[in-house]
């Protein structure tokens, strides 16, 4: 979209030995097209197929082994026929081969930009397993690449509520005014799913909702929702703005994780009136795992905008309905106005911030009921994206990718966001590990386990109800 930016190079990943029958390398190709399915993510009802044949006239590919030096030689010889150098290494490989493949893109002088050209490495999820793997692989990268070189990707962050969170924030007068512990009871973030793993099994076993969603894609919420203005928005002032309200995570001990969160797994059930297989009977899934497919937590930032207010968290596959949305809780009006009547006691107001899908941002308020009597009634007051833009079906990559073209590192997480993330939920993974503790079912198709809703009954508050 900018002038004069100099088309990229995009290399596709190697394969490890030995390398695919040419009818796989079709298939590869192929999947640059859009999802045929209307309601699937990739779908572009849009679909530009002269600009899109343009693009697949430009795309070419390396097979290659990741392991043989051979492989780095031969796409510095196609690099270099460019003429302008530019590349972008876009690591989507399994995690294992990251620190493999970033050291031979160094060892075979693929990162140098003393040639002009940029050099950049687009790093997928996940990011690490732990803190300790995630720490280990930063030391990795930075050994053989500087932090601007590299973009660890999230791809919620190129999500248009998502940024508009800040903009919402910041370029509002109004939001700051009540942006804290005077006025704000609580933050509920939820990321509900209703596919199951899918294909994923064998990665999504050994991973989980806690690893698949909270560092990542949940904490980037937080962070939004939480973070200061940041001084400028450059790349730096905003990632050091997020990196430190997620730092400000209260590090639960082992007894108040373990109290603090709850595990669940979907077990057979229905949507509508589909049946649906319980976890354990997927495809690549272990029959007695004990891998959680929804989790729940509650955590505490300590700083002096948000002491006392607590972030539920809560995310899973097979639930009811796909919602991601933050939902923000007042407090109460100070005392009750309307005694003797319904009002007494009135409902909190909340603002919910929906992600997707159906965009937007809407105030529960509480209204008279015309007519004779006091009756109150719940009302909304709301913006939908599709009553002023015009939203194009995104899955987030799309201007991550773009940003990336154009060395814009502000929507991609710097070492110390992601050490932060994993710090915070360490304590969770640890917990775990040493007590056990219950992983509760609940039928594919329900909201998760009643012990989800314990978590805030407890505290007196409920969920807000998703949809
Ligand atoms: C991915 C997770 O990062 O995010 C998936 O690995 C999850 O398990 C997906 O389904 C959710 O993304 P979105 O954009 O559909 O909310």
């Amino acid at each position: 979209r900018r002038a004069g930016l100099p088309p990229p190079t995009r290399v596709s990943g190697g394969h490890h030995h030995p390398p695919p029958p040419a009818a796989d390398l079709a298939g590869r190709l192929l999947v640059f097209r859009p999802a045929r399915d209307k309601g699937a993510e990739g779908n572009a009802k849009c679909l530009d197929e002269k600009l899109w044949a343009r693009l697949a006239k430009r795309l070419d590919y390396q097979t290659g082994d990741f392991l043989d030096p051979e492989t780095y030689q031969a796409l510095a010889r196609r690099i270099a026929k460019t003429g302008h150098g530019n590349a972008i290494f876009y690591l989507a490989t399994s995690p294992r081969f990251f620190p493999e493949v970033a050291q031979r893109l160094g060892d075979a002088g693929l990162l140098d930009e003393s040639g002009g050209g940029f050099r950049r490495v687009v790093v997928e999820k996940p990011f690490g397993t732990d803190l300790a793997s995630a720490e280990a692989l930063n030391a990795c990268l930075l050994k053989v690449m500087n932090e601007r070189q590299i973009y660890r990707i999230d791809h919620y962050l190129g999500k248009e509520t998502v940024q508009n969170i800040l903009v919402s924030r910041f370029s509002n007068g109004l939001f700051e005014s009540f942006w804290n512990n005077h006025y704000i009871d609580h933050v509920q973030i939820t990321a509900a799913e209703t596919v199951g793993v899918e294909t994923r099994g064998a990665f999504y076993d050994n991973t989980g909702a806690l690893r698949d969603m909270v560092p990542n894609h949940l904490f980037q919420l937080l962070a939004m929702v939480a973070m200061e203005p940041p001084a400028a928005f450059g790349a730096d002032a905003v990632r050091g703005e997020k990196a430190k309200v997620i730092g400000a995570i209260r590090p639960w001990s082992q007894k108040m994780a373990l109290r603090n969160s709850v595990r669940g797994q979907y077990s057979t059930g229905k949507q509508g009136r589909k049946k649906l297989p319980g976890y354990r009977e997927e495809a690549n899934v272990a029959p007695h795992s004990q891998t959680e497919t929804y989790v729940a937590l509650k955590v505490m930032i300590d700083n002096w905008r948000w002491a006392g207010v607590p972030f539920y968290l809560r995310t899973g596959k097979r639930m009811s309905v796909r919602d991601t949305e933050i939902a923000i809780c007042f407090k109460p009006a100070p005392y009750a106005q309307f005694r003797e009547s319904e009002l007494e006691r009135p409902k909190p107001n909340y603002l919910k911030i929906q992600i997707q899908p159906n965009e937007g941002m809407w105030f529960d308020l509480q209204a008279k009921r015309p007519g004779p009597e006091l009756v109150m009634e719940n009302v909304e007051l709301g913006f939908a994206y599709k009553d002023f833009f015009k939203m194009t079906p995104a899955t987030g990559y799309e201007t991550l990718i773009y940003d990336c073209l154009t060395g814009d590192q502000t929507l991609f997480q710097r070492a110390d966001n992601i050490e932060n993330g994993w710090r915070a939920v360490q304590p969770f993974l640890d917990a775990w590990a040493a007590e056990g503790g219950e992983v509760h079912e609940y039928a594919a198709g329900e909201d998760g386990p009643e012990a989800g809703d314990e978590l805030l009954t407890r505290d007196k508050r409920e969920w807000h109800t998703l949809g």
